[in-house]
């Protein structure tokens, strides 16, 4: 898992189009019938400033392929973030959401976010499961009655100082036993 890569553009286009419907309704609220280079382009061409993206990437003999996303955008006034994560269908179900929304969760911290939230098409089990399962509440959305929004605070925090002092000092004892 490392941040997204403009250069990953036509390997996640080509996981993309292998979406089922399922899980491109459940992502994007919309059957989309393909992903075009331009789409792409809108989906990984972020602004790091205002935006975190992280891929999956799986290694076999041929190399890596996209198999697996997830993103906040910072709001404009709040210190709060909206989430979303796109796992491809033959890994769903093994822990890679959960892995994910940790790793968002722990950044948008260190960024200083209170609250993260994220819009769920009601009929979408598995992520409301994953949601209820991280502490996310699950509330009405201002979205319809097909769309509800999770939401949690977060953590406050740690400056990379005080973590950089914390590997330290247990990098330290662990020399000393
Ligand atoms: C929803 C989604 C993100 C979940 O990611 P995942 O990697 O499949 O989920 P994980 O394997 O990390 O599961 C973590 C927890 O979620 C819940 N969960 C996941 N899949 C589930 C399912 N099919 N049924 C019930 N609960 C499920 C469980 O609580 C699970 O915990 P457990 O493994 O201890 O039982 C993924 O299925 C996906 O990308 N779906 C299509 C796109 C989408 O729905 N995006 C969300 C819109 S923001």
């Amino acid at each position: 898992m490392r941040p997204m890569r403009p250069s990953d553009g036509p390997q996640v286009k080509v996981s993309l189009n292998k979406l089922s419907a399922d899980a491109r309704r459940s992502r994007f609220f919309a059957s989309i019938a393909e992903f075009s280079d331009d789409a792409v382009h809108r989906l990984i061409d972020i602004d790091p400033a205002r935006e975190y993206l992280l891929v999956v990437l799986r290694r076999d003999d041929n190399g890596e392929i996209p198999i697996a996303g997830g993103r906040f955008v910072l709001e404009d006034q709040r210190p709060e973030c909206a989430f979303s994560l796109l796992i491809g269908d033959p890994w769903q179900g093994q822990g890679i959401g959960r892995r994910i929304i940790k790793a968002l969760i722990r950044e948008a911290s260190r960024r200083g976010m209170r609250r993260m939230h994220g819009h769920v098409l009601a009929d979408n089990r598995p992520m409301l499961a994953l949601a209820r399962a991280l502490h996310f509440a699950v509330r009405e959305s201002d979205q319809g009655d097909d769309v509800l929004e999770v939401v949690r605070e977060l953590p406050v925090g740690k400056s990379p100082r005080w973590t950089a002092f914390c590997r330290k000092f247990w990098r330290r004892r662990g020399n000393q036993r």
